[in-house]
């Protein structure tokens, strides 16, 4: 069997399920320069873009009024030069340390981690699990605990002594328990911060951990399976990627490439992809094995299993005994994560990203309203979906999703939401990651990682991807980052307008629009947009997850790395680099704000230990020398 256990997410859908009209690479690339050229005699944001037709020269001369109203960041360090290296580095001022490596033990009856080893099975749902990404803080009862997302294995690093006749019974059993949602209490001692080992708070949750579904979805034959006929309840969450929070104090996991963890055992068994299965990748051919040792993985026998993930999970991290639920009212897609935000009626607003080459952004609106200390029920169950159209004059609207616009039923929108989506007619997008709320400004901002096929293929779905707007570059390998302003500074309205609050680009080696907006310059260059946080002074924390090659279009680059944006005037600084391989992901504060938490997903080189030891995805804590505030 063809090894696909290496590749990216996204290129192995490519591989997997080649979209139609597909281009040789040269066309692509000569498309690409010719429109490069195109765009070389254009200023490219002064009055001069606006030839374009898109309105690109008007967005970023922006400080539209929204930038106005919002609170200028005053950073308090000097943008970082950039790095090719194996560890982190941060500003003058800033020191950071470990707080929680993979394989690092919750509970004192955990087996220690083996540097070449690993850690073994039977401890494996012990332990902190693997490639950190989202996160969130939460004080419970004057403890800090952290819920973490475990987002998928890197077989090299977790199964060393795999052999070479595939996955067994045990190495799936291992990537399973290594996946998932870890829920821990930390505290900081004279060392640092540490995990409190064995804190009743601390908690696994796995790709067989017990949860129900709830929402208008819920009960629909399309989750039915042979274990659950009722279509109520479905064991594990997969592929969590980023996070959310509800001010009622529970940590939102979202579920985003979950398709891979699925195939057909049997080579000769019938297995044709239904349109559904098409849309959202799910093949014959899964990833990890799971399909040759459990038969609900395997989609000839159980095909409902896929439809049972991809949604939006609410867990209480307060409670090490409750049942995570997942709330179908956000819909079934590739998720990012999930931004929360309450309207001035008090209605609950959940801006959702589906991270997708050509997929689309998406914001869920409560019918009811939240109190605080009030009651929760049905917040996240009751309530409209819709899905974001963009207009080239800088306005938008949220178009919603109901059996009279998409002509599905209400289970099945929420079910094939990517199929409603298209339906209405909704601005594909080039892979919305992260969507951030500023707390101190009516804005809101998604990270559009990149996208090769801008203008070139469509997406899954058939759904065309042309040049527009808040897309506005073909063959996008840099990404951009899109903000809106909600009409009368409301997230419940239906229309809103927006800009572009930065273009990712190299001033030194491209031309036209591949340049990047006027914030990026030779001392802040970065591509691939992806976490994205806003910390409470409004300072947009921004972290990527792209080419670290530090070649050719990225020369200049380095490694992934975190930077810092204010709303106000568009500056944009280097705050952190990341180890060589790695991707930054995930960032949460302590309750006091002195201390951030910044996640280190598959280093490629052995960070943090060193050499003789298996690399190691790592949450760290970065801290002002001063002991002030990082956020
Ligand atoms: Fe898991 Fe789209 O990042
Ligand atoms: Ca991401
Ligand atoms: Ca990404």
């Amino acid at each position: 069997m063809t090894d696909l256990s290496h590749l990216s997410a996204d290129d192995w859908d490519e591989i997997k399920f080649p979209r139609p009209d597909t281009n040789e690479f040269d066309d692509v690339v000569e498309r690409a320069l010719s429109r490069r050229g195109f765009l070389s005699g254009v200023v490219a944001f002064g009055s001069g873009a606006a030839v374009m037709g898109t309105g690109v020269g008007s967005l970023l001369s922006t400080t539209s009024a929204a930038r106005a109203d919002a609170h200028a960041a005053n950073f308090a360090f000097d943008g970082i030069p950039i790095q090719t290296d194996a560890t982190i580095h941060v500003p003058e001022g800033y020191d950071w340390n470990v707080l929680a490596r993979w394989g690092d033990p919750l509970f004192s009856d955990a087996e220690p981690f083996d540097p070449v080893n690993g850690i073994p099975v039977a401890s494996s749902d012990r332990v902190f699990g693997e490639n950190t990404d989202g996160m969130e803080l939460f004080a419970v009862d004057g403890k800090q605990l952290i819920a973490v997302n475990h987002e998928y294995p890197n077989i090299d690093t977790n199964l060393p002594n795999k052999g070479e006749n595939g996955f067994t019974a045990d190495d799936v059993t291992l990537l399973q328990n290594i996946q998932g949602v870890t829920v821990m209490e930390v505290a900081e001692g004279a060392d640092g911060w540490e995990i409190v080992i064995d804190s009743p708070y601390n908690r696994r949750i796995h790709h067989n951990t017990p949860m129900t579904f709830a929402g208008p979805a819920a009960g629909h034959d399309m989750l039915k399976t042979s274990a659950d006929p009722d279509g109520m309840t479905v064991l594990g969450t997969m592929n969590n990627c980023g996070s959310g929070i509800t001010p009622w104090g529970t940590y939102l996991t979202c579920e985003e490439n979950f398709n891979g963890y699925f195939g057909v055992a049997d080579p000769e068994a019938e297995f044709s992809a239904s349109e559904g299965f098409a849309r959202y990748g799910v093949g014959a051919e899964g990833r990890y094995g799971y399909e040759l040792h459990q038969a609900r993985f395997d989609v000839s026998r159980e095909p409902n299993e896929p439809n049972r993930f991809g949604w939006v999970v609410e867990i209480d991290p307060a409670n090490p005994d409750s049942t995570p639920v997942k709330r179908t009212a956000m819909g079934r897609f590739k998720h990012e994560n999930a931004e929360v935000v309450i309207a001035a009626s008090g209605q609950v607003v959940v801006y959702l990203g589906d991270d997708e080459r050509g997929e689309y952004l998406y914001k869920y609106v409560s019918n009811g309203t939240y109190t605080e200390g009030g009651s929760t029920e049905g917040l996240l169950d009751d309530g409209k979906l819709f899905v974001a159209s963009f207009n080239d004059d800088m306005t938008g609207t949220w178009l919603e999703l109901t059996p009279e616009t998409t002509g599905m039923d209400a289970g099945e929108i929420l079910i094939h939401t990517r199929m409603a989506a298209s339906a209405v007619g909704g601005t594909t997008m080039d892979r919305p990651e992260w969507v951030a709320v500023n707390p101190v400004a009516a804005q809101a901002y998604v990270s559009l990682t990149n996208n090769k096929n801008r203008g070139i293929k469509a997406n899954a779905g058939g759904d065309e991807t042309p040049v527009n707007g808040p897309n506005p570059r073909e063959a996008n390998n840099y990404g951009q980052i899109v903000r809106w302003m909600p009409d009368g500074d409301d997230h419940a309205a239906p229309g809103f307008a927006w800009d572009l609050f930065v273009m990712a680009g190299n001033p030194t080696n491209q031309d036209g629009l591949y340049k990047g907006s006027d914030n990026v310059n030779s001392g802040n260059l970065f591509n691939s947009p992806d976490g994205m946080q806003i910390d409470t002074t409004g300072t947009v924390w921004i972290q990527t997850d792209g080419d670290d090659s530090n070649e050719d279009e990225f020369d200049g680059m380095g490694n992934n790395q975190m930077l810092a944006g204010d709303p106000a005037s568009g500056e944009i600084r280097r705050f952190l680099t990341g180890p060589n391989g790695s991707e930054v992901t995930g960032l949460t504060w302590s309750s006091d704000l002195r201390t951030m938490f910044v996640g280190i997903q598959h280093p490629g080189a052995p960070f943090p230990d060193g050499q003789g030891s298996l690399p190691r995805s790592t949450v760290v804590t970065i801290k002002r020398s001063d002991g002030a505030a990082v956020g």
